[in-house]
């Protein structure tokens, strides 16, 4: 093997990967289109019926009034929070310091909005009841974002939730959930959709993470908040004349993939175990709660990556094409189980976890 050979393109190689449903290409479009009539008629600019069936189905499914279909969820949050800061008067959120909104948009809710954020907890752990009720008094709305992706994908437990829901309502502080991932989690939950979402003010949904779209949102809540939105959602130029190519996928992969959600998670329990049997390695948390978690290596990355390489090219099975640096001795990579992990034998899993399990503690022993 050349020194020179990337984690990246050895991982492309690889026969089987563990994670995700498949590669992100063009076949995702066309195994959608090939199901359908080529003559349906494309939604324009926020009508027609392939955009507002779709809304009313998934806003029944998450048991809220009304939903409408944004071509982004950064879009969409956006909009979510700058609707409660105006109505309240004051233009104060708060959320967790690892959220999408912090540490992913380039501060869109202070430079578009005018929002200012309030940072609860702190990196290493989930809000919880005490942060809220020791929150600011002026603060509009609080964003709960489940799971927390940036420290693994960790979940408050449903008790906790339902006490910031109650402490929320009563202190007319609107809760908005970012559930990108909000499907993942409800087989850890043992609730439904709408059970959830009822504890929130108005929600957000992403259509290409565990459902596997091309990508595409959706934001609910009450009718009112939604016609508003509507009307944000043409000022941010996200009210393209089509956006069919998104709706049609989101729809044909949640009808596949939703009910799917507890082979997936329990797939990521399976996977956490064996990663956590390697001297040297851990995961966070050490049992998922959802499909996703993180897989953390108590090394330098310039160490694991050639031994992520040789076990790809050995074994065919691949793991990640990309490790973090966490800090001097610390590098990890994020697991979300889809689709491909069923397609590797567990005779296959066994070997590739052997084989890891011996190269760790060769390392270990260096
Ligand atoms: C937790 C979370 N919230 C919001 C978003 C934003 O979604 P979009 O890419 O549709 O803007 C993401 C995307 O990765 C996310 O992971």
């Amino acid at each position: 093997m050349e020194s020179n050979f990337s984690l990246l393109e050895a991982f492309k190689q690889t026969q089987h990967q563990v994670t995700h449903h498949g590669k992100r290409n063009i076949q995702v479009l066309q195994d959608v289109l090939s199901h359908l009539d080529g003559q349906l008629e494309s939604d324009i600019y926020g009508k027609g019926t392939i955009i507002e069936d779709f809304q009313t189905k998934i806003a029944t499914y998450l048991g809220k009034e009304a939903a409408v279909f944004f071509p982004s969820g950064t879009m969409a949050q956006q909009i979510a929070l700058r609707i409660w800061c105006d109505m309240s008067g004051s233009k104060k959120v708060a959320y967790h310091p690892l959220c999408h909104m912090e540490i992913h948009e380039e501060n869109g809710l202070k430079t578009l909005h005018n929002i200012e954020s309030v940072l609860l907890a702190n990196k290493d752990r989930l809000i919880d009841l005490h942060d809220v009720l020791e929150m600011e008094d002026d603060v509009t709305a609080l964003l709960l974002e489940l799971p927390q992706r940036e420290i693994g994908g960790q979940l408050p437990d449903y008790t906790t939730l339902e006490s910031i829901s109650t402490l929320c309502h009563q202190k007319g502080i609107k809760l908005h959930l970012d559930g990108a991932r909000l499907f993942e989690i409800l087989p850890y939950y043992q609730k439904t959709a709408a059970e959830v979402c009822d504890l929130f003010d108005s929600v957000y949904v992403s259509f290409y993470k565990g459902i596997g779209g091309i990508a595409g949102a959706i934001l609910a809540g009450e009718q009112t908040f939604i016609t508003q939105s509507i009307v944000w959602k043409r000022r941010h130029g996200g009210d393209l004349i089509s956006l069919y190519p998104y709706i049609l996928s989101a729809d044909h992969y949640f009808e596949q993939r939703v009910h799917k959600m507890t082979q997936y998670y329990e797939g990521a329990k399976e996977l956490a175990a064996y990663f956590n049997h390697c001297h040297g390695i851990s995961t966070r948390p050490l049992v998922p709660v959802s499909n996703m978690f993180h897989v953390h290596f108590g090394f330098k990355r310039e160490q694991i990556e050639p031994l992520l390489i040789k076990i790809y090219s050995l074994t065919s099975i691949g793991f990640t094409g990309k490790l973090n640096e966490i800090s001097n001795n610390e590098c990890s990579f994020e697991v979300s189980i889809g689709d491909q992990y069923d397609n590797i034998s567990k005779e296959a899993l066994r070997t590739v976890f052997d084989m890891l399990a011996t190269e760790m503690t060769l390392l270990q022993s260096l």
